[in-house]
């Protein structure tokens, strides 16, 4: 046992390859198919990043066309799946919900059924597309049913952030928060062999379904450690309640050894390429809203950890207070990083499938010596 090497938590293995996307920590870069994250944030919609993610090159006019059509044809929220959504408690956390949800759309794909077509590419992709396409309608209901409200109905003369804007809020909000919410599924839309994707791997590579894969990454995401950091940062904002307490806060959560959410990362030990975009993107919210305050938590907070560890912000942030201020519950946040993250986890998944290896990994015992069961119990 002594000389069996541990890698708690796999940190540092390199474990495949992938063309999805490469997080470089000594550049500070991340890059989608070859693509700076910052210049896509800039220059692209979510769906032209989707199809980058899926396809490996951004769209042409009349791909990005087609791909628009076929994600707006599926926009609806089916009746079966928001009669399964009214069945569960209002006190269910949204991720559960939204995790329920895509277990039922998986259940009801007749196309899946009890044969290898479950690892086919084209269905594969073409389920991908479907649950990018009725994520917002599921995340967006859960939301307003903790509103006690009704179902919006999807506009397909809308974009992908527009729409998800509307189901949610019953209208679409000025074209400058339609902007920061789209960047933020961008940023989130992917980041090679997070917590979640890897889930995700794992469970394709025993040739399961891409349903069930997903279902998997939901699952790992929920963590305050992965994707529920950036409901936790709104957490910690409120229980600071003003920017001059930040410093007196973060003291008292270091002395007791408490992590900070939304600071630190295993991959970037200098700061995660994604923050300065999110960040441009929470200022213009925080001018919009006319809400400076929120910006002054936000540094406040930085800079008291700034002066005591050198532990950077990561994504979820900026992310957190942007989604509080755009009108969605604390709840909602790590919903809408799946809605996000649904376009990488899948893109993986096929990736996965096209040069596949069960993941199985070892592990060394360090439980009893074998031993005999006692005579009593073999009666
Ligand atoms: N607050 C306080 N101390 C921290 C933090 C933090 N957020 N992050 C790391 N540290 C300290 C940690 O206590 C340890 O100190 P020491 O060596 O004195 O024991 C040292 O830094 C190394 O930390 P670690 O937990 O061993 O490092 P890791 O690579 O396993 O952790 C992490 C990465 C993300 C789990 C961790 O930084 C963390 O728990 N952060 C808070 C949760 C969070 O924001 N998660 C979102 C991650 S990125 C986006 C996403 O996936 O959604």
């Amino acid at each position: 046992m002594a000389d069996t090497e541990i890698h708690k938590g796999l940190a540092g293995v390199v474990v495949d390859y992938t063309a999805v996307s490469k997080v470089n920590p000594e550049t500070n870069s991340l890059l989608y198919r070859g693509y700076p994250v910052q210049e896509l944030a800039a220059q692209c919609d979510f769906e032209e990043v989707a199809y980058l993610l899926w396809y490996g090159e951004l769209p042409t006019d009349a791909q990005l066309d087609e791909f628009t059509k076929l994600e707006r044809s599926q926009r609806t929220l089916d009746p079966t799946v928001k009669k399964v959504i009214d069945e569960l408690p209002l006190s269910a956390h949204p991720m559960d919900v939204v995790r329920t949800a895509v277990s039922v759309i998986g259940a009801q794909d007749e196309t899946l059924g009890l044969d290898p077509t479950w690892i086919d590419r084209d269905l594969t992709q073409q389920r991908s597309i479907t649950l990018f396409a009725k994520l917002p309608a599921i995340v967006a209901y859960t939301q307003r049913r903790l509103w006690g409200k009704e179902l919006v109905e999807p506009r397909d003369d809308l974009g992908y952030s527009a729409n998800f804007l509307h189901m949610t809020f019953g209208e679409v909000p000025e074209q400058v928060v339609v902007d920061a919410f789209d960047v933020s599924m961008i940023l989130y839309a992917e980041h090679s062999f997070n917590a979640s994707t890897f889930t995700a791997r794992v469970i394709a590579s025993t040739l399961s379904d891409v349903y069930s894969a997903v279902i998997g990454g939901i699952g790992a995401l929920k963590g305050p450690l992965h994707g529920g950091a950036n409901e936790a940062v709104q957490h910690t904002f409120e229980a600071i309640g003003t920017p001059d307490k930040a410093e007196a806060w973060l003291e008292d959560a270091l002395a007791n050894k408490k992590k900070v959410m939304g600071f630190g990362h295993r991959v970037y030990k200098n700061g995660d390429s994604r923050v300065p975009t999110m960040l441009t993107a929470l200022e213009t919210l925080t001018a919009y809203y006319e809400r400076p305050e929120v910006l002054e938590m936000y540094h406040a907070l930085d800079d008291a950890m700034n002066a005591r560890k050198p532990i950077k912000p990561n994504l979820d942030y900026p992310s957190g207070p942007a989604y509080n201020l755009i009108g969605f519950d604390t709840t909602m946040f790590t919903p809408l990083f799946i809605a996000a993250r649904i376009t990488g986890w899948t893109a993986h998944v096929m990736e996965q499938l096209a040069a596949n290896s069960l993941i199985r990994p070892l592990s060394e015992y360090n439980g009893p010596e074998q031993r005999e069961v006692p005579a009593s119990e073999k009666n």
